[in-house]
């Protein structure tokens, strides 16, 4: 789609790789509304874009629906009309799942899958009304695709939102709106400071050691692609209607693998009934 002068907005836009999001958009001639839950994210990433009138940043907590309408609202009331939405804002747990609480779940749980529902329902029906075409991007992970030890809670709830695009995908393309699983791989970032926001009737949790040891363990930030190469990247799949949204050849193989291993195990020995086959393409269409 033609993006200059349109509006896009992005949750946990003010850190990492929203932040990286944002700044590609502005840089395509969006109009960019950055929304957070850290005031002093906002603080510094509005100074970073540098893009005047044409960055609103607005604090919003994902997970409260309510905050959300408001929001929308006003990004309305000053923009005009919502194009783009990215449900990028998320938080993380590691370690072993027999060490998870329920509070652990229902943290990560309740901000990576609930906060991406709150703006799916929030933004799509306003999204649709306008009639003149959209998209919406999920910040999934590479973890969604690959399997990766000790991060069953974040995967699980990554495979949710990639599932989401997924399945919206067919059903919002005919009517102008694309859906895109955004899945990167490792990025500089500040997501290890995620407990901050933790909320305090949800503090319990089962990985307080696990979580010492990997401070200790060495920090492999140089490693990682930079918010501005993952924000580029998610500009050319907007650019080009991309479904999924990839990084890192380092996954090549992960991500094959997995194609392989869930084309083997398909039951190819029963004969396939074309009316069943047919009947099912109907149902779905
Ligand atoms: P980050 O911590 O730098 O940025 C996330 C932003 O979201 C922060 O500004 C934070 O204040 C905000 N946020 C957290 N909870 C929120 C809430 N309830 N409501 C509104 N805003 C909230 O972290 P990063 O890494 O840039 O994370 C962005 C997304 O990318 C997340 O969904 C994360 O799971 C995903 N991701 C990150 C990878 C990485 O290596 N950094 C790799 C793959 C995916």
């Amino acid at each position: 789609q033609n993006l200059p002068g349109k509006t896009a907005f992005v949750t946990g836009g003010a850190s990492g790789i929203g932040l990286g999001i944002a700044k590609a958009l502005l840089g395509a001639g969006m109009n960019v509304t950055i929304a957070d839950i850290r005031q002093d994210h906002l603080d510094s990433a509005v100074e970073e874009l540098a893009g005047g009138e044409r960055v609103l940043a607005v604090k919003l907590d994902v997970t409260n629906r309510e905050q959300f309408a408001t929001v929308a609202d006003a990004v309305e009331a000053k923009f005009g009309k919502i194009h783009i939405l990215v449900n990028n804002a998320g938080v993380a747990v590691v370690g072993p799942t027999e060490l998870a609480t329920f509070a652990d779940w229902d943290w990560v749980m309740g901000v990576n899958v609930g906060g991406t529902i709150n703006g799916i329902v929030t933004m799509l029906p306003r999204i649709l009304a306008h009639g003149e075409g959209g998209h919406i991007v999920c910040t999934a992970s590479m973890s969604a695709l690959v399997p990766v030890g000790m991060t069953t809670i974040y995967s699980s709830g990554k495979a949710a939102v990639t599932s989401m695009m997924e399945c919206m995908r067919p059903e919002l393309e005919p009517r102008g709106v694309i859906c895109s699983a955004f899945c990167p791989g490792a990025v500089q970032s500040n997501i290890a400071d995620a407990a901050k926001t933790r909320p305090a009737d949800l503090a319990d949790t089962g990985y307080a050691e696990a979580d010492k040891r990997r401070a200790s363990g060495g920090n492999f930030m140089h490693l990682y692609q930079t918010k501005e190469q993952v924000g580029e990247r998610v500009l050319e799949g907007i650019l080009n209607d991309e479904l999924y949204i990839l990084t890192h050849s380092e996954f090549l193989t992960g991500v094959e693998e997995r194609g392989l291993a869930t084309t083997a195990a398909v039951q190819t020995h029963l004969p396939e009934n074309p009316e069943y086959k047919q009947t099912f393409a109907m149902l779905f269409r």
